[in-house]
């Protein structure tokens, strides 16, 4: 009797110590302190068996649903957050930010357990981030990256997307790596139009810079024909270069997207001027989108970049079952970026379905 009182008595104390140790609720702090880090792709996410069934609410809010980018992006995330046992709404800002104000309002007030925001304006940030502090909602924003200042006066607050830099530079090596170096005509000049997103968002900006910086570094001259916003639109990029190549013609011998929807609008047009990728005009984009991979594969697009949703949509996850968990970030460690992968068809089966 004395002997099952000790092991009884060992086994509560053994118990309670686990739970000190941190075998209860707080996961864990895997990721080096919150730093800026780099993370590899993955693959098509797994369902945890061991998630409960109701592991919490949380409120997705996108930019816009008809992007199509930010379309994959959003099943991405619904299909881990629910695989891991999480209810899920998501909201449509119809690219209206005052629309998203009220969406994240609605959602603080049902009383979700955190939020995942894609801002529709970057310059809203500080107002969304008053909005979830005040709330003390976990928060990670998404694909529109605000500063590291803005973030700062939120320790719950993380940010999770992709260096565009990098993307840019890319979409610039594409081009580089063609048998002329993007110079069909041989005049000692890379002339180009620009078929640019949204300018307000840092995306557009960057890429617009970097792939003309990549081919400036490599010691070629360019010339500008045209830059135009397409705002990340398929049908925006058909106008676009149409208009283009009915006033420069020939003069164009790269067309840079800053995205593969815009691309795909741009080939149409391409192909409506009796023109032909990769032989008297290259053709750039960004996100390898299905219809992307596609035309990349078939030799009607140049090459594209992975803008790699699932690897986001995995970090961005990651990063929230971190805050649920208790976790706060130092300022200027508030951004996780998943790099981007240039694809080209030597390349291209590794990225189809
Ligand atoms: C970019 C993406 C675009 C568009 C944009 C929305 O990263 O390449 O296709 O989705 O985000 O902010």
């Amino acid at each position: 009797m004395k002997k099952t009182l000790a092991l009884l008595l060992a086994a509560v104390m053994m118990l309670a110590l686990l739970t000190a140790c941190g075998g209860g609720d707080k996961p864990a702090d895997t990721t080096g302190g919150g730093q800026q880090q780099t993370q590899e792709p993955a693959g098509t996410p797994e369902p945890a068996p061991e998630a409960p069934a109701e592991a919490g609410t949380i409120g997705v809010c996108i930019y816009q649903f008809t992007d199509a980018f930010m379309t994959t992006y959003r099943n991405a995330l619904q299909e881990i957050l629910e695989g891991k046992g999480y209810k899920v709404s998501t909201a449509d800002g119809a690219n209206d930010q005052a629309k998203q104000n009220e969406q994240i309002n609605t959602f603080i007030t049902q009383g979700v357990d955190a939020l995942i925001i894609n801002p529709v304006m970057t310059s809203a940030a500080d107002q969304i981030i008053a909005t979830v502090q005040a709330a003390g909602i976990p928060t990670v924003l998404i694909n529109r990256e605000p500063t590291p200042e803005q973030m700062a006066v939120y320790d719950k607050l993380v940010y999770v997307g992709c260096d565009a830099r990098q993307s840019g530079t890319m979409q610039g090596e594409l081009i580089l790596d063609t048998p002329n170096k993007g110079d069909i005509n041989g005049d000692g000049k890379i002339s180009y139009i620009m078929v640019q997103g949204d300018p307000e968002n840092v995306d557009a900006q960057y890429r617009t810079e970097y792939s003309v910086k990549a081919l400036t570094d490599a010691g070629m001259e360019v010339e500008e024909l045209n830059l135009t916003r397409g705002d990340w639109m398929r049908e925006r990029g058909q106008e676009i270069v149409a208009n283009d190549l009915a006033q420069f013609a020939d003069q164009i011998e790269v067309v840079f997207c800053n995205n593969d929807d815009m691309a795909i609008g741009a080939l149409q047009s391409i192909q409506a001027a009796d023109r032909k990728v990769n032989e008297d005009i290259y053709l750039v984009g960004v996100d390898a989108l299905d219809a992307a991979l596609n035309e990349v594969k078939n030799g009607n697009m140049t090459g594209t970049v992975l803008n790699d949703a699932v690897g986001q949509a995995t970090a961005a996850v990651e990063q929230m079952e971190l805050l649920l968990g208790g976790k706060t970030y130092a300022s200027g460690e508030q951004s996780v970026y998943v790099d981007y992968v240039k694809v080209t068809p030597d390349n291209v089966d590794d990225f189809m379905g």
